[in-house]
């Protein structure tokens, strides 16, 4: 079934010139952007995005990571998009990330892992919510 899934370029891959590499990955896999923007992740939203992880130890950490510059937030639709794109990105920490995924191929260390991407259709309809309102 058709889905959309959430996203979200990181401060570290922005800074290091890899949008167009890493928006590559997801068109090359087949799915269709369906919305894009460029912004600098307010503490309201990364409260929102990251609300799960409030309490644990990196919590401070990864907000001051996602605050650190600008990110690129997209929305991609397509069969499956929600776990495909989990595909693509590969494991959280980079050093588990298989060679060929995002992570593994452009990422150094668990706090700086180059991109999001929403873990269940529930939480994709929730963070694009937060990220493209007005997304029909
Ligand atoms: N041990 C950690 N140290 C620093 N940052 C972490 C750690 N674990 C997770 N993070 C950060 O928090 C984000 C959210 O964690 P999690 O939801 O578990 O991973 P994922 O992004 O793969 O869904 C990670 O992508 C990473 O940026
Ligand atoms: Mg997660």
């Amino acid at each position: 079934m058709s889905e959309r899934t959430f996203v979200m370029i990181k401060p570290d891959a922005v800074r290091r010139g890899l949008v167009g590499k890493i928006l590559s990955r997801f068109e090359d896999s087949g799915l269709s952007m369906v919305a894009m923007r460029r912004l600098t992740v307010t503490s309201d939203i990364s409260s929102a995005l990251y609300a799960e992880h409030d309490g644990k130890p990196f919590y401070q950490k990864l907000l001051d990571y996602i605050h650190s510059g600008s990110v690129v937030a997209t929305a991609w639709e397509g069969p499956n998009s929600v776990k495909l794109a989990r595909k693509l990105i590969g494991a959280t920490d980079p050093l588990e990330a298989a060679p060929g995924t995002i992570r593994g191929d452009f990422g150094l260390a668990i706090d700086e892992n180059i991109v999001h991407g929403s873990d269940s259709v529930p939480s994709a309809e929730r963070e694009l919510g937060i990220f493209f309102p007005d997304l029909e």
